[in-house]
């Protein structure tokens, strides 16, 4: 049986981190589905299609590695792909609470679907979207942080 995972998120947009965590992912399974939350009650910087064709630029070369979308229940779609697990990243401690609260959530209202967090490499321990948004916002240069598509998307958002 193929060992399909998802990998939800915002991605708003996907960092060197997140990627870092698509490329651990996908040489643990068979199947990476990198999916981005539609409907979020935050309002983000990109649409879903830009942050979609982010993600897609990003992991061209990746042959197990999908991009899709998601609405609703995070549980509902991973069994709707057949996937066995979600990934969600965990920089540091700050992180563990709201992912254990999620995690424990998500286990009790569908049994069947674990979740496995990775650890990206240390050097993005202090990265995140909303971080990456600030300093582009303010012409601090990020392409240390995020894929080469995204620096471009991030000038011409803030020209
Ligand atoms: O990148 P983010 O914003 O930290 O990702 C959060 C995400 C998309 C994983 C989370 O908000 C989510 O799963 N939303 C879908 C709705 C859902 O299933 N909520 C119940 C979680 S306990």
């Amino acid at each position: 049986m193929e060992r399909i995972v998802i990998y939800p998120g915002t991605f708003d947009p996907i960092t060197l981190g997140h990627l870092d965590v698509i490329q651990r992912a996908a040489s643990l399974f068979d199947k990476v589905i990198v999916s981005v939350l539609v409907n979020a009650s935050k309002a983000p910087l990109f649409t879903k299609e830009e942050r979609m064709e982010m993600i897609r630029e990003t992991v061209k070369d990746y042959k197990h590695v999908e991009v899709d979308e998601f609405d609703g229940l995070l549980v509902e779609y991973a069994k709707k792909k057949n996937a066995i697990a979600i990934i969600r990243g965990l920089r540091a401690i700050s992180d563990f609470e709201y992912e254990f609260q999620m995690a424990l959530m998500n286990r009790k209202i569908s049994d069947g679907i674990t979740t496995v967090f990775l650890m990206p490499h240390e050097k993005y321990t202090y990265l995140n979207s909303t971080i990456v948004r600030e300093l582009a916002r303010l012409h601090a240069d990020v392409s240390e942080f995020v894929p080469k598509s995204v620096v471009k998307k991030l000038s011409q958002k803030f020209a």
